[in-house]
């Protein structure tokens, strides 16, 4: 028999706004019941038509309208509702209502490729996104992340620059495979900051056999904070119960070729037949004392906390359990951000995370056409929003009374804030800042070869193999040879059995020493650049 899910608080609120348009007599958008559908108004049998046909412009003006743009990354996606059940005892570590054991929370996640379209295939190399939204009872809380445990770059000024890098050459808007090929690997090149990440992405775990077996990590470190106002680093995993998966290249050469859509139509099947996808949720922690103990730096999203050093405890389990009804209700129009926090959970001082905490607010204020996104359906606290905020496109909230305004006196409004209740709310961590305002970046994000080594090491032979000939594949449609040598000298950076195997396949000695233009924009960060790195 198929499993059933029971409805949770965030399924009922959807349920309230879904419509059935079955057995109902075809109206107008105002309502008013369309008497013929197939023919447009027109002046005697042969035309022509006329302009005062409102239900022909009814109809069109609503179908001319019916693009939105699609997001300016992570376009292609699935998603599908669920909850979370926690585990562990957490109380210690943060106040957050959703992580205290036994609790359960409504969510929603969304998976997505990043750099193709909407509608490019499921099977490109590439990072996946996972995001998660938590419709948790003190608001909602999103854990955006990727399936890889590192970022390409250290700064969220340079995203763009990558994004730009990856998509589609401006002249030419030919789509290519999940690196574009010259100037993604011009860019790449130029960034040894990006190389431990692009082994991850030349890897196997770049190609997932399903949505449903692959690994999610919120990538930077956070701040779990108790009670007290005391401070833990958190890293997120999440860890899929059916184990996870890859597919080698030429299978996914195969599939995208019988069937573009086969990750979104395996996660729907599944969830359709009752085959609940799960995900344990782990933490590392890190006491705050702890923060300069290790050979790298926490707040660098180019690193990943090796859990022989710090272990990945389990704290909870996901479970998705419903498909959305209507894809571009809930999959398109639900907006993810970094940002959105609740108490007892906090940022670091990662200045990529910082970065991505300006951005999404701002884009999701651009693709879903003004500040009142937040009242969408799929976008809905389950506990309720309420603010003396008002007016606006789409605005669907009636708000009732004459006071918008705090304070007032006159009844009506928002009254209170947590703190004249005598209550907590959110507050942000009393971290101690006392520095000069600098552009520059910190040595000790310097060290850009050592983990990528680590990754490459940890590796099997045949998974070695697929790296070496992912990058050979890749190199090999680089038109530049200047380009190809320079990746080639980062390689050799990184180790030297790596570097040789893809020279050989490209003809080209691997240079020992970094090209002179990487170094020269290395030293824009790092002016003595290369550093000696610590020893891990
Ligand atoms: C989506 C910006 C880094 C994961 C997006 C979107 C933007 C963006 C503008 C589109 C959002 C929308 O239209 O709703 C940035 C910036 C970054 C950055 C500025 C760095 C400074 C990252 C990193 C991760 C990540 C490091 C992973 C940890 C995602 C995911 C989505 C996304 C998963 C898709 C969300 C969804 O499913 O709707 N990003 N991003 N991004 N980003 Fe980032």
């Amino acid at each position: 028999m198929k499993k059933q899910n029971k409805p949770n608080p965030k399924t009922v609120q959807i349920d309230a706004h879904v419509v059935d348009n079955q057995n109902r007599t075809m109206t107008t958008n105002d309502g008013v019941p369309i008497h013929d559908n197939n023919n447009t108004l027109k002046a005697g049998e042969r035309g022509p038509s006329l302009l005062e046909d409102f239900i022909y412009q009814d109809k069109l003006a609503h179908f001319d309208r019916e693009r939105i743009p699609e997001r300016v990354v992570h376009a292609r996606g699935s998603g599908a509702h669920g909850v979370f059940e926690a585990t562990a005892d957490m109380s210690k570590y943060t106040r957050a209502k959703f992580l205290q054991k036994g609790t359960v929370t409504p969510l929603f996640t969304r998976f997505s490729t990043v750099a193709g379209f909407k509608g490019s295939t499921d099977l490109a190399r590439d990072v996946r996104g996972f995001s998660v939204k938590f419709y948790t009872e003190e608001g909602n809380y999103d854990l955006v992340g990727n399936n890889i445990p590192v970022f390409f770059i250290q700064d969220a000024m340079q995203f763009p620059d990558v994004v730009h890098a990856v998509k589609p050459e401006p002249d030419k808007e030919i789509p290519q495979a999940a690196s574009a090929h010259d100037t993604f690997w011009d860019f790449i090149s130029l960034m040894p900051e990006s190389a431990h990440m692009s082994l991850w992405v030349m890897s196997d775990r770049a190609i997932p056999r399903s949505l449903r077996m692959m690994e999610g990590f919120g990538v930077h470190t956070f701040k779990f904070i108790n009670d007290q106002g005391k401070a833990t680093f958190v890293k997120f995993h999440w860890k899929p119960k059916l184990g996870v998966h890859q597919v080698a290249w030429q299978e996914a050469q195969k599939i995208s070729g019988y069937d573009a859509d086969f990750h979104r139509r395996d996660l729907w099947e599944a969830i359709d037949n009752g085959d609940f996808p799960q995900w344990d949720l782990g933490v590392q922690l890190i006491p705050e004392e702890d923060e300069m103990k290790y050979s790298f730096d926490i707040l660098d999203p180019t690193k990943i906390i090796p859990e022989e050093l710090v272990p990945v405890q389990i704290i909870g389990t996901m479970t998705l359990n419903r498909n959305p009804e209507n894809f571009f209700a809930e999959t398109e129009q639900i907006a993810f951000d970094p940002g959105r926090l609740v108490p007892g959970i906090d940022f670091s001082n990662d200045p990529l995370l910082q970065g991505r905490v300006f951005s999404y607010a701002d884009t999701q204020n651009y693709r879903l056409g003004g500040p009142n996104f937040h009242e969408l359906p799929i976008n809905r606290p389950v506990n309720g929003k309420y603010n003396n905020q008002k007016d606006g496109f789409h605005r669907t909230d009636v708000l009732k009374g004459n006071v918008s305004y705090f304070p007032n006196s006159l009844g009506g409004g928002c009254p209170y804030h947590a703190m004249l209740k005598g209550e907590k709310g959110f507050e942000s961590h009393a971290e101690k800042i006392d520095a000069k305002k600098i552009r520059e970046r910190s040595t000790s994000f310097a060290d850009h070869f050592t983990q990528a080594r680590l990754f490459f090491n940890s590796q099997s032979e045949a998974e070695q193999q697929h790296i070496i000939s992912a990058f050979s594949f890749e190199l090999s449609k680089v038109n530049s040879v200047a380009v190809r040598r320079r990746e080639l000298a980062i390689l050799n950076q990184i180790d030297k059995k790596l570097a040789n195997g893809v020279g050989k396949n490209l003809g080209i000695d691997p240079p020992q020493q970094l090209d002179e233009l990487t170094l020269q924009f290395a030293r824009q960060n790092h002016p003595n650049y290369p550093i000696k790195p610590n020893k891990p």
